[in-house]
C-alpha cells in the first residue's frame, strides 16, 4: 500500500532574514545546523539498522498490523466496548490518533475508553459506567511493572469476573514485552491472548505498534493505513537531502532553540479538532526523551507546552507577545477542516456585520493567520505545520516525523532520547511506598531523605486532622 501525503512544513519565520531580531537562523548557521541534524540522523539510523533501537522499522511490520487487523475484527464482533488500561506511553498514542481522526462520532468501532490515571475519582466511575458483559479490556504495560495499570487491571478482572462468570478470560488481551515481566507471565500463565511490544521500542515511540494499533483497529481504525503513512514518511526522509529533508530541516531548526539560541519552552499552538491530542502525546514525546542530564552532568531539555486555537488565544497570547522570549512556537492545522456552516446574516450589530453569511471556517482561519503575523511581529520564532489530510496516513505519517525529530534532536544535544531514567525511578519509589516486598531499604531510603523538611503550611479553614499522616508512607505529623 502506497500512501499519498501532504504535510507543509514553513520555516521561513525563523529565518533571520524575516525575524530581523538577532533570534533567527541565517544561511551560514542553518547549513550549519542541517549538516549537524544529517550526522545525528546517521548515526540514530545505524543504532536502529543494529536493531538497538526499533521504532523506525516499525511501519514496515505489515504482517503485524494485519495480525492486530484480524484481532481488532474479532472484538469489534463480540463486543461494544473497550477499556484500555495503561500510561504513559502506553495510552498516549491511541489517544492521539483517535481523536485526531474525529474521535467517537468519526469511526465505526468499539466504543473506546482510555484509563490512564488510578485517581478513583475518576477511574470507578469509568469502570461503572462500562457494561462490562459487552467490554473488552486491553491492559497494555510494556514492562508489565507499572504499579498504575496493575492497580486498573486487578480492579477491571474483577469486574469482568462480577460480569461474566469463567467467561471473564475471553474478554483480557495483554500488550507487553515479548519475554519478560509481570504481564508476560500472567499471559503465559492464564493463556490470555497477548502482543509484543518490540523490546527495542519504549511506550512513547511504540504507538505504531500493538500498544497503539490495536485498541485503534478494535475502535475502527486502520492499523495498516496507518503503517502506510508512517512508512511513506520514512522513505521521505530517508531520501531528501541537506534541506530539502523535512526531517533535517526540523531536527536542524528546534535543536538551534535548544542549544543555539536556548528557548526554554517549545509551544504546541494547535488550530483544529483532535489535535489537542496529538500535542500531548508529543509532549510526553518531547519531555521524556530530550529532558535529560549529559554523560558530563549538564542538563539538556526543552518544556512542551500546549495551546488550544482560538481558546487560548484570549488566555495565554498576551505573554506570548509580551513576556518573555523564551519559547519557539510551533503552530499546526489541519489544511482543511470537514465541517461545514455559515454565520447567518442576520442578527448583527452594524460594527459586526462583516461576519454575517461568512462561513464560520474563515473567523477560524483569520485568526490562526492572525496571530502567527502578531506573534512574527513581536519577533517570535515560528514553525508552521499544515496537515492536508485528517486521515490515517496523515496521522501516522505525521507522529512518525515527530519520533523521528525528536530522537535526532537528543542525538545533537547529546542525550539518549529512549530511555527514562528519572520515570523508572518513580516507578521503584511508588511501589517501595506501598511495601513492594525487597524494596524496603528503597522506602527507608526516601523517607530518611525527605523526612526533616521544615513546615511551611499555612491551613485556611477545614477541619484540624487528627493523628492522620499519608497512608502510603505511614508517617504521621
Ligand atoms: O515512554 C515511556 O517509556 C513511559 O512513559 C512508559 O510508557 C510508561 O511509564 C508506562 O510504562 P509501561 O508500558 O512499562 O507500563
Amino acid at each position: 500500500m502506497r500512501a499519498d501525503i501532504d504535510i507543509r512544513l514553513d520555516f521561513s519565520l525563523v529565518l533571520e532574514s524575516n525575524l530581523r531580531n538577532g533570534e533567527g537562523l541565517d544561511a551560514p548557521m542553518l547549513a550549519e545546523a542541517v549538516r549537524r541534524a544529517e550526522e545525528a540522523a546517521a548515526r540514530i539510523a545505524a543504532r536502529s539498522g543494529s536493531g538497538e533501537i526499533g521504532f523506525p522499522g516499525l511501519p514496515f511490520r505489515e504482517e503485524e498490523a494485519r495480525a492486530v487487523a484480524r484481532a481488532a475484527s474479532g472484538m469489534r464482533r463480540r463486543f461494544t466496548h473497550l477499556l484500555v488500561l495503561g500510561i504513559g506511553g502506553s495510552a498516549l498514542g491511541a489517544k492521539a490518533v483517535f481523536e485526531a481522526l474525529g474521535g467517537p462520532s468519526a469511526r465505526r468501532g468499539l466504543s473506546l475508553a482510555v484509563a490512564d490515571n488510578v485517581d478513583p475519582d475518576a477511574f470507578f466511575p469509568l469502570l461503572r459506567s462500562l457494561p462490562m458483559k459487552k467490554t473488552a479490556v486491553v491492559a497494555i504495560s510494556k514492562s508489565g511493572g507499572t504499579a498504575e495499570t496493575n492497580a486498573q487491571l486487578a480492579l477491571a478482572i474483577q469486574a469482568l469476573k462480577k460480569a461474566n462468570g469463567r467467561a471473564w478470560k475471553d474478554h483480557l488481551v495483554l500488550v507487553t514485552d515479548p519475554e519478560k515481566g509481570v504481564f508476560r507471565r500472567m499471559a503465559a500463565s492464564g493463556g490470555f491472548v497477548s502482543f509484543p511490544v518490540p523490546p527495542n521500542v519504549g511506550g512513547r515511540f511504540s504507538v505504531l505498534s500493538p500498544v497503539g494499533l490495536l485498541p485503534l483497529a478494535a475502535a475502527g481504525v486502520s492499523a495498516e493505513r496507518l503503517l502506510a503513512g508512517a512508512r511513506r514518511m520514512e522513505g521521505i526522509i530517508r531520501t531528501e537531502k541537506g534541506e530539502k529533508n523535512p526531517l533535517l530541516f526540523a531536527a536542524a531548526v528546534y535543536a538551534h532553540y535548544m542549544i543555539g539560541n536556548p528557548k526554554p519552552v517549545q509551544v504546541w499552538f494547535t488550530y483544529g479538532h483532535g489535535l489537542d491530542r496529538v500535542a500531548e502525546w508529543w509532549q510526553q514525546l518531547w519531555g521524556e526523551s530530550l529532558g535529560k542530564r549529559r554523560p558530563d552532568g549538564s542538563r539538556f531539555g526543552q518544556t512542551p507546552a500546549r495551546a488550544v486555537g482560538v481558546t487560548d488565544q484570549h488566555s495565554q497570547v498576551q505573554l506570548y507577545q509580551d513576556g518573555p522570549a523564551d519559547k519557539v512556537y510551533t503552530f499546526i492545522k489541519w489544511r482543511e477542516g470537514r465541517a461545514k456552516g455559515n454565520v447567518p446574516r442576520a442578527g448583527f450589530a452594524p460594527d459586526m456585520a462583516m461576519l454575517g453569511g461568512r462561513p464560520l471556517r474563515d473567523l477560524f482561519e483569520a485568526e490562526f493567520e492572525g496571530t502567527i503575523g502578531a506573534l512574527w511581529r513581536a519577533g517570535r520564532p515560528i514553525v508552521r505545520i499544515e496537515i492536508g489530510g485528517r486521515d490515517e496516513e496523515h496521522v501516522g505519517a505525521f507522529l512518525h516525523f515527530w519520533e523521528w525529530v525528536t530522537a535526532v534532536v537528543g542525538e545533537i544535544g547529546g542525550v539518549d532520547p529512549f530511555d527514562q531514567p528519572g520515570v523508572e525511578e518513580g516507578k521503584k519509589i511508588s511501589r517501595a511506598l506501598m511495601g513492594e516486598k525487597g524494596s524496603e531499604n528503597l522506602k527507608a531510603g526516601f523517607l530518611d531523605a525527605t523526612a526533616g523538611r521544615v513546615s511551611a503550611e499555612i491551613r485556611i479553614g477545614g477541619r484540624r486532622a487528627r493523628g492522620k499522616g499519608n497512608p502510603a508512607t505511614g508517617g504521621g505529623r
